[in-house]
């Protein structure tokens, strides 16, 4: 899988893709993530890519064209399955978006920045519009990241353990139980009986029910989602 970031700001992206995980993810060639900068695209002596917006107010917006170009740039080399655009007023972002865009083979996810993009980038180009959440980032920067991330992790041979990614919170909209590790008993505070009986079958179904319980407390919303 290949994902190509557009952003004005590169350098706020250097972290989360050389490191960790998503480091070895492409080391082993699983995927390849570029990191592009439109101010390359831009045209002028000063190499401009946001203006002020028509009709006033306050705050910048991206220019057409240097983001068009830098579009352009990486569609002629081969097709993409998604133009995403990450934007507080997109689509709310969730696990099964991250598990549908696993399986395509190309994205480009454009950083919003300043007040956003020229509105007919969206309508000519953009072909899904995601928000991480109800709240606004200076940039798009990280919310790409955490888009990348969580696409990255579910592609076959990233995480060690195969199943691991299937046993994670939201993947069936319930929260995932809780887990234990050694010693068995801290200062008196022990782990549940059961996670050490050895019984498979009685663990699945603690952790079945520890995961309803749990979504039931916290998030109700998700329960609602499966009956829709
Ligand atoms: N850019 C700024 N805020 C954002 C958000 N909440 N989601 C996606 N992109 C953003």
């Amino acid at each position: 899988m290949r994902i190509d970031i557009l952003t004005v700001l590169p350098e706020l992206l250097e972290s989360p893709f050389n490191h960790s995980i998503l480091k070895r993810a492409a080391d082993k060639g699983l995927v390849d993530i570029h990191v592009h900068n439109i101010r390359n695209f831009a045209t002028g002596k000063h190499k401009q890519v946001d203006d002020y917006a028509f009709g006033g107010g306050a705050g910048m917006v991206m220019m057409i064209e240097p983001v068009e170009k830098a579009i352009q740039s990486l569609t002629r080399q081969r097709n993409y399955d998604e133009i995403i655009y990450m934007t507080p007023d997109g689509k709310r972002y969730t696990q099964r978006e991250a598990n549908r865009m696993s399986l395509l083979n190309n994205i480009i996810i454009l950083c919003g920045h300043y007040k956003g993009v020229d509105q007919r980038l969206r309508e000519h180009y953009i072909t899904s519009e995601i928000s991480i959440g109800d709240y606004v980032l200076t940039g798009g920067e990280l919310a790409a990241a955490i888009v990348a991330d969580s696409i990255v992790r579910l592609v076959p041979g990233v995480i060690s353990d195969e199943t691991s990614a299937l046993t994670d919170s939201f993947q069936d909209n319930l929260l995932a139980p809780p887990v234990y590790t050694r010693p068995a008993d801290y200062k008196g505070w022990k782990v549940p009986d059961v996670l050490l009986s050895g019984n498979f079958k009685a663990i699945e179904a603690w952790r079945m029910e520890q995961s309803i319980e749990r979504t039931k407390r916290l998030r109700p919303d998700l329960l609602d989602e499966i009956k829709d």
